[in-house]
């Protein structure tokens, strides 16, 4: 067995060190890197709470762009209340969207306007159409994306904003693939979709790339859990409450006890 001293072995690690890539585009044939930089998220942490205004920028990304080649079947348009939406919005928006009605008399497909309960309309008609529309691989549902992904919301922020259009020299050309540093062998099928002031937001927020793929990830994070809010809501007022029973307990036992001692005191006396 080889056994390699301590300094050897230092040297080495050094040297390995060195070696490994510290921004990630910074050698295109490089293994993809693992764990994307952290991004400070509304929805953080055991209390965090959505951004309703990020929600709703976010949906517009989804809505304008994503969901041209992306399904989302597991939210229905009446979930999109969550983020802020009138019930007369919600019925309005899903009347403008087709979607799949029962047969006609002679046995063909039909489609009808959409209504508040329908989950929202995926772009194409199965999974098989989906792949041979974009050259062999189905945009995955968008349901889920975000709850799939070990680090969620850093990951989808980094890979939407990690395109490099032309590819950087060196890196491998595959046509019909596009060069992002987070996509698995750094190529992925799907077309960079976000492009400075591609959408306009209603609330005048300026939209750039980033802060398109900033929303859009909170609104991805929100689909993958539509009920975070109210649970983290509801944690506050339970731990509230447990708090002020915890205060009650301290001020009755103390009652209890300074009667026991003023017992005891005259029971001494007597
Ligand atoms: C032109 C069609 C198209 C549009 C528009 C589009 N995508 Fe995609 N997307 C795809 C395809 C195709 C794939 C599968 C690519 C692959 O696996 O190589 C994909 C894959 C993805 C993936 C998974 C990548 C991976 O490596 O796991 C994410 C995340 C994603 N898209 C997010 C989005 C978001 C967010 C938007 C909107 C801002 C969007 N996409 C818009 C076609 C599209």
């Amino acid at each position: 067995m080889v056994r390699l001293s301590r300094a050897r072995t230092a040297a080495f690690s050094a040297a390995l060190l060195a070696s490994l890539p510290l921004v990630a585009h910074a050698a295109p044939t490089a293994p993809t890197p693992s764990v994307p930089p952290h991004q400070k998220w509304s929805f953080d942490g055991p209390l965090g709470q959505f951004d309703q205004k990020s929600l709703q920028r976010g949906f517009v990304v989804f809505n304008e762009i994503c969901s041209s080649c992306h399904g989302m079947r597991s939210v229905t348009y009446n979930d999109l209340s969550g983020i802020g939406l009138s019930p007369q919005a919600i019925r309005d928006f899903a009347h403008a969207k087709q979607v799949p009605g029962p047969l006609d008399a002679a046995g063909h497909p039909t489609m009808r306007p959409g209504l508040p309960d329908d989950h929202l309309r995926s772009p194409f008609p199965s999974e098989a159409a989906a792949a041979a529309m974009m050259g062999g691989v189905a945009p995955p549902d968008q349901s889920r994306l975000a709850a799939i992904q070990p680090h969620g919301a850093d990951w989808l922020y980094a890979f939407l904003t990690g395109y490099h259009m032309p590819p950087p020299p060196g890196a491998p050309v595959v046509p019909g693939k596009f060069y992002n540093d987070w996509a698995d062998g750094h190529l992925v099928g799907m077309p960079p979709p976000l492009m400075d002031d591609a959408v306009e937001f209603p609330d005048g927020t300026p939209a750039t790339a980033k802060q398109q793929a900033r929303d859009v990830t909170t609104f991805l994070v929100w689909a993958s859990d539509p009920h975070r809010n109210d649970r983290h809501r509801t944690g506050l007022y339970v731990f509230a409450y447990l708090s002020g029973l915890l205060v009650l307990a301290i001020a009755w036992k103390r009652k209890i006890w300074k009667r026991g001692t003023t017992q005891n005191a005259q029971d001494t006396d007597d």
